[in-house]
């Protein structure tokens, strides 16, 4: 399975934070927005990377991740040019996907919780049809929204419903077949002009290939779409951190634990981080083995 992250965008809704520098590179707490949904291709085991922005942020994003082989895995880079739509990624990307499976990750979601990398893990071998996953939470009217029956069967699926059916928001995570670039193809734009991933799903849904996962309580699935959602994310990995001493989302710990780079590799890495404590991590991961 290959993965993409899309990180284009206007972040209109976080100017002036965002005039001048992409969305997905503001801090959360100790490491840029981008490094968290990276993580989660990464602890999914998927290695070939394909990470989507506007041409103005590529260049960043380029100086920030180079072609990933520090952290042994391949990334490539594609433009959006203009806001299209979620969906546009996977036509921006067919060539990348060739005629592999595809994880789709939306650049600004940040997941947190016990038993993740095994449901990720799961969700990798998917070989017909799309995975999708359902957070509860207080105002679904902003995300794409799933409703279930009494027997659990999804019922219908909508973007940003006035009236939602019910409370479990879509997560920007998305696992699909290869027949995705198709569906992609045949979607045209919805009445705000963009190719919807909410009418992707909804092909899958009406072809009875469509499983949603509910993720619990136990779960984090943070928002960065405001100032204070922002904010109290960075919080929160902050709480977590200090508390437990783990790192959440450090992507040279988990390459390192995936054993995709070496103890000597890691080392280096740590070394480029001089008297910094996001280095002193690095150092303890493999001196204390934490
Ligand atoms: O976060 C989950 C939600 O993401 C889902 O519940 C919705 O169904 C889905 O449509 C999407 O809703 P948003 O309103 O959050 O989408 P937004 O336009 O804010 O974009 C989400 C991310 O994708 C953001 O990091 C910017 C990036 N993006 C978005 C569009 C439309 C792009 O890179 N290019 C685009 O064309």
């Amino acid at each position: 399975m290959k993965g993409i992250l899309l990180a284009g965008g206007t972040g209109s809704r976080l100017s002036p934070l965002t005039k001048s520098i992409s969305k997905h590179l503001l801090p959360i707490y100790d490491k840029p927005m981008i490094y968290y949904p990276l993580s989660v291709l990464m602890l999914a085991g998927i290695k070939e990377i394909c990470i989507i922005s506007t041409e103005h942020d590529l260049p960043l994003y380029k100086k920030l991740l180079k072609d990933g082989s520090q952290l042994g895995i391949s990334i490539e880079y594609r433009i959006q040019k203009k806001p299209n739509g979620i969906a546009e990624a996977l036509l921006l990307a067919e060539d990348f996907i060739d005629n592999s499976s595809v994880c789709l990750i939306l650049g600004d979601n940040i997941f947190y919780g016990q038993g993740f990398t095994p449901i990720l893990k799961k969700a990798t071998k998917l070989e017909q049809g799309a995975i999708i996953f359902g957070y509860g939470i207080k105002d679904p009217e902003r995300f794409g929204v799933v409703a279930f029956d009494s027997n659990n069967k999804v019922v219908s699926i909508e973007e940003k419903p006035a009236k939602p059916k019910s409370n479990y928001a879509i997560t920007g995570l998305y696992f699909y077949d290869n027949n995705v670039v198709n569906i992609a193809k045949s979607i045209t734009p919805s009445s705000r002009g963009e190719l919807e991933i909410t009418d992707v799903n909804k092909e899958y849904l009406k072809n009875n290939a469509l499983q949603v996962e509910l993720l619990g309580r136990g779960f984090a699935w943070l928002d960065t779409g405001t100032f204070e959602s922002l904010l109290e994310s960075g919080q929160f990995v902050e709480t977590i951190e200090k508390r437990q001493g783990y790192k959440i989302a450090c992507l040279e710990e988990i390459s390192f634990k995936q054993g995709w780079i070496t103890e000597k590799q890691l080392l280096a890495l740590a070394n480029s981080y001089k008297n910094n404590s996001y280095g002193d991590y690095l150092i303890k991961i493999v001196e204390e083995g934490i």
